[in-house]
């Protein structure tokens, strides 16, 4: 059985902004994202945590990726590493970044414009006993767990956010079995990998093992456009960093993420349409409908 997600559930689900507070009470997250061939995902979904309300962003990523980011936003903590042959983060400054954050909680966001370097990546970061508080897994780092490029069981408080064609690949299905079935599919994510999945597309779906079946109904077709992904998913690591220190789930965090999302598409749509908008446009949107929230 689905439920609607409602303005007023997102209303009571969303992390607080105390006056008696500092950055470190929003927690952190690390975005391992970008790569040589995919520069913007890194930049739309570190913007999109720093939105979400996380108190500090770091980005992991090669040069040409945080200079571009850091041009655009400034509030975002580099964590430069070095090239890879495939173009991505070296191997072994994966290994570094992850004994570096092992005693700092943090959310790892992973997969956005990861390219090549994903299984890489991903086994560094996400290999056995990994310290994260919680990860939000996107795109690149999807296709390299459904390849079994690293262990599947994932850290604890885990939101992994595939689209169709992603949640095909990690269920071992086409794209039209998912589509005919996709609160099953939901479920089955949730349930084959013990985390938040969030099946993407008009309507997304949020599933937690055992839980409630959400369902998404703001957004629209301007979202399809490559960039509103990258958007959701660091949205996403910022309202869980916030919501971890506050008690919250992954599964509200998850679902007031798509919520959000969804929402400021449809305001950005109404001053820009659906075929003009851009998903860098949603950021303006969306601080208007947290505004109202209140
Ligand atoms: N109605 C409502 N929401 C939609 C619609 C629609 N018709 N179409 C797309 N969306 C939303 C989805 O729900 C999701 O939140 O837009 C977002 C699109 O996310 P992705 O499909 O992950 O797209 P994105 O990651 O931005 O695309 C870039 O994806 O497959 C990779 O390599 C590919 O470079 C590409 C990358
Ligand atoms: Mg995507």
């Amino acid at each position: 059985m689905q439920r609607e997600i409602t303005r007023e559930l997102v209303r009571r689900l969303l992390p607080g902004r105390m006056a008696e507070s500092n950055k470190g009470s929003y927690g952190s997250v690390l975005a391992a994202a970008g790569s040589m061939a995919y520069r913007g995902a890194a930049a739309l979904c570190t913007e999109g945590a720093l939105r979400g309300g996380a108190g500090l962003v770091y980005l992991a990523s090669v040069e040409p990726v945080i200079q571009l980011v850091l041009s655009r936003t400034p509030e975002c903590c580099a964590c430069g590493c070095r090239t890879a042959a495939n173009g991505g983060i070296h191997p072994q400054d994966a290994d570094a970044l992850r004994r570096w954050f092992a005693d700092r909680p943090t959310v790892l966001l992973a997969g956005p414009g990861l390219g090549e370097s994903a299984a890489d990546v991903c086994k560094a970061l996400l290999g056995r006993n990994a310290p994260w508080a919680g990860a939000v897994l996107d795109a690149d780092a999807l296709n390299a767990l459904a390849a079994g490029k690293y262990r599947g069981d994932l850290p604890a408080n885990t939101i992994m956010t595939p689209h169709p064609g992603e949640a095909a690949r990690l269920l071992g299905l086409t794209v039209p079995e998912v589509q005919a079935d996709r609160e099953g599919a939901a479920v089955s994510l949730a349930e084959k990998y013990h985390c938040v999945a969030v099946l993407k597309g008009h309507h997304t779906l949020v599933a937690a093992p055992g839980g409630t079946v959400w369902r998404n109904e703001t957004g629209n077709a301007g979202l399809a456009k490559g960039g509103s992904g990258d958007i959701l998913a660091g949205l996403t690591a910022g309202l869980l960093a916030a919501g971890l220190k506050q008690g919250r789930t992954p599964e509200n965090a998850a679902v007031c993420a798509v919520w959000l999302h969804g929402a400021a598409a449809d305001r950005c749509a109404k001053r820009r349409s659906m075929t003009a908008m851009l998903p860098g446009d949603l950021f303006e949107d969306l601080g208007w409908i947290l505004g109202e929230l209140g």
